[in-house]
């Protein structure tokens, strides 16, 4: 919080995005800075368009981790959430790790407090703990394996068959493995507001006008729409699918950044955003869009927002992520 602070002061300094030079070409600076600082930028696919357009690397949370993982540059600009990037920082701790947007947060990682989640743990003493990667450092050094959403399933699966389980902090995500691997896994109950928003009702009106649309969504959603979907996966599994199935619509279950990546891909077929209910606007994720095109060139000028994380807690947390980065090599993923 107080860093937050401090940074907000220093924009007022001078480091602000209203101090840019209008008539730059942020795209050539973008790049000098970057051949200069040998740095990379990863880029999830929440991110708005210019900034997908623009970085080294675009992927889902497994693709971005090990990217993280094995990249020589000597800076990683992670364009994302706060969460991905602290897991940046933890694959490759003697890397600067830049995030253009501390304040990019993740209501699904706040909604697992860590006090509260180490309470939670105690009261099962003799379960493993997986935590999807949406959480902070605090609770990956609390775990025994991360997943994300493209590994999940697999990684419940390479577990012995009676080997109780924790799951945090997705509900959703935790429920939607639960009925694929047919195990009982004890949930933490957290969600993400974004895939907390859609409609049932208005994806099924909305289906009724488009027959042949495919339904595309990630087990971040609620039951409800997962029974809709034809298919259900990751970002990167969505945007395989639909590039791959012969469909020529789709209507797309998730955040709505993945649609520019998706449309990039597939220029002759369409993508409609699936509906959110009468309390939202759009599908897009707050914390995800605080990052822009111009915070992106400041923080590689200044370098700075830093990720920095305490040495115990990466000792500890990197332990989990690395496991599930060997099973999923195992696996193939
Ligand atoms: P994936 O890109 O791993 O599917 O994750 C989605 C997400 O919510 C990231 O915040
Ligand atoms: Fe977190 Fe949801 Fe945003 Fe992903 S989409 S960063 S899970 S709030």
């Amino acid at each position: 919080m107080l860093e937050m602070d401090i940074l907000e002061e220093i924009n007022i300094k001078g480091f602000a995005e209203e101090d840019i030079d209008p008539t730059l070409d942020l795209y050539a600076e973008i790049e000098k800075l970057k051949q200069q600082k040998n740095a990379v930028i990863l880029a999830h696919y929440y991110q708005e368009g210019e900034i997908q357009d623009i970085a080294d690397y675009i992927g889902d949370s497994l693709g971005l981790s090990q990217q993280a993982a094995k990249t020589d540059a000597d800076i990683i600009v992670f364009a994302g959430v706060h969460f991905m990037a602290e897991t940046a920082k933890i694959l490759s701790p003697t890397k600067k790790v830049l995030l253009p947007d501390l304040k990019a947060g993740c209501s699904l990682a706040d909604s697992c407090p860590p006090h509260l989640f180490k309470k939670f743990k105690e009261s099962y003493p003799d379960h493993l703990v997986i935590t999807y990667v949406n959480c902070t450092a605090e609770l990956k050094a609390m775990s025994d394996i991360v997943c994300t959403s493209s590994n999940a399933v697999q990684i419940v699966e390479s577990l012995p068959a009676d080997q109780q389980i924790i799951f945090g902090p997705d509900r959703n995500l935790g429920a939607y493995v639960a009925k694929k691997t047919g195990r009982d896994l004890v949930l933490w109950n957290g969600a993400c507001m974004v895939h907390e928003i859609f409609s049932r009702e208005k994806i099924t009106k909305l289906k009724e006008r488009h027959t042949n649309a495919k339904i595309l969504a990630h087990p971040e959603c609620e039951e409800h729409i997962l029974q809709l979907a034809d298919y259900i996966g990751s970002t990167t599994g969505i945007l395989k699918y639909a590039t791959n199935d012969a469909a020529t619509e789709f209507i797309v279950a998730t955040e709505a950044g993945i649609i520019h990546q998706m449309e990039k891909d597939n220029p002759t077929k369409t993508f409609i955003p699936a509906p959110p209910n009468n309390t939202c606007a759009c599908n897009d994720c707050p914390h995800m869009k605080r990052n822009t095109l111009e915070k992106l060139y400041l923080c590689l000028k200044n370098e700075m927002p830093e990720i920095t994380l305490p040495a115990d807690i990466i000792a500890k947390a990197v332990k989990p992520i690395e496991r599930m980065l060997d099973i999923s090599a195992q696996l193939g993923l």
